[in-house]
């Protein structure tokens, strides 16, 4: 049975919204206007059709075989997931690259930060590759070392705090920062697991320093039965965080500073707007929005999860949908017996992981197949020993 649901017109996606264009699209000609990234894509990739891309990465991928293997995020764009091998998010794509030990490259569709725990976690013989090196995540970068280790050595020297901090780290965050985390008794976490992690670190400590998900964290207390109060934001840009000593000699969490520019989106407003303009509609949002947002919603949850949600319920059920564009869209597309929708009538993709085009797939397939290899990531050893510290206690805690 197909039904022929209207999404109302406020609702329509993409509206203004540059993700609407279409292959020869925007991005790319944004890319190619800074000179940084003028220099990494080579000329001959530029410019070129839909139809010629689609030819030469089928062609190089066919030649590869099974020495490659392409992941692709699920807030990856259609015309890139179409390529992967395996979706999934963070955490399930970083698992699947160390579980295809027959394949010598892996090509991650995804973010910076994704590509390096695929290295951490994948065979010394396996090599990770970013097709755009320019795929970062604005969350991970909102926790740089230096600003990490001001508030560590803060904390560390504070009367009544000192001792009693456990750092953790969500999976959306540099290697390095899990690396931080795996030296220093600390921990990652992903949104799926955040409160069975954040219940280990109890056990060890008194305290959580949560970063760089500022959201995450506090949706996690909550969810764990803490208060606000219990809370406190660390702000790296105040004297000593924006806090003062006794009010972090009190805290059970204190959160970093940081935020995903995509999730934070959501609000409170369209949340009350999408139950007045669709009756029975359910509001199914991330935890990386904000906590107003996730306590009146009816499901929360990973990316995982929000699809699991979506793909079970039955057909006629309509759903208001807090997270990436691609992936509600693809969602939508997928499953046309029911009504899904963005929460945001205007929402724009995650801007960092639509910077994997396919002209980038085409390059860095047609080079393996030349045997060359550009855009790897490689994470020191001694980094990837610590942040491996940090991965396999999660990976033992859940
Ligand atoms: P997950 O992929 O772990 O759901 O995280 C969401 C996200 O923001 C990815 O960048
Ligand atoms: Fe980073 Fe948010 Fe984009 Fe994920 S969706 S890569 S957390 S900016």
């Amino acid at each position: 049975m197909t039904l022929q649901l209207q999404i109302p017109k406020k609702f329509e996606v993409g509206k203004g919204c540059d993700a609407d264009r279409s292959l020869g699209d925007l991005l790319l000609r944004t890319e190619m206007s800074t000179k940084a990234n003028t220099s990494r894509l080579p000329k001959e990739y530029v410019g070129l059709s839909e139809d010629v891309l689609v030819r030469r990465i089928g062609e190089a991928k066919a030649k590869l075989g099974t020495k490659l293997v392409i992941l692709g995020h699920h807030y990856q764009r259609d015309e890139i997931i179409r390529w992967a091998d395996f979706r999934g998010d963070s955490f399930k794509l970083a698992r699947h690259a160390a579980s295809h030990p027959e394949a010598d490259s892996i090509v991650f569709c995804g973010v910076h930060f994704m590509a390096e725990t695929a290295d951490i976690l994948a065979a010394p013989h396996q090599r990770v590759i970013l097709p755009n090196l320019s795929a970062g995540c604005s969350m991970a970068d909102m926790a740089p070392t230096e600003d990490v280790l001001q508030c560590w050595d803060e904390l560390q020297a504070m009367e009544g705090v000192t001792g009693k901090v456990i750092p953790v780290t969500y999976m959306n965050s540099t290697a390095a920062l899990k690396a931080f985390c795996g030296a220093n008794g600390g921990i990652v976490c992903t949104s799926s697991n955040a409160a069975a992690v954040a219940k280990w670190a109890f056990q060890r400590g008194q305290k959580v320093l949560f970063f760089p998900d500022q959201h995450l964290g506090r949706n996690t207390g909550l969810k764990m039965g803490y208060i606000l109060d219990d809370m406190l934001v660390w702000d790296p840009f105040q004297p000593l965080g924006g806090n003062s000593r006794e009010a972090y000699r009190k805290a059970a969490f204190i959160l970093w500073k940081g935020h995903c520019s995509v999730h934070k989106r959501f609000t409170v407003d369209q949340v009350k707007e999408a139950r007045k303009r669709v009756p029975n509609v359910k509001i199914l949002v991330h935890p990386e929005c904000e906590h107003e947002v996730v306590d009146i919603a009816d499901a929360v949850g990973s990316t995982e999860y929000i699809i699991k949600t979506v793909t079970d319920s039955p057909p006629g059920s309509a759903w208001a949908v807090g997270t990436e564009i691609n992936l509600v869209k693809r969602l939508a597309q997928e499953q046309p017996d029911k009504l899904i929708f963005c929460l945001d009538p205007v929402i724009c993709p995650c801007s960092t992981m639509y910077r994997i085009h396919p002209a980038y797939l085409a390059w860095v397939l047609e080079a393996l197949v030349r045997g060359e290899v550009v855009n790897e990531i490689k994470v020191d050893d001694e980094v990837a020993r610590w942040a491996k510290v940090a991965l396999e206690r999660m990976l033992a805690t859940t």
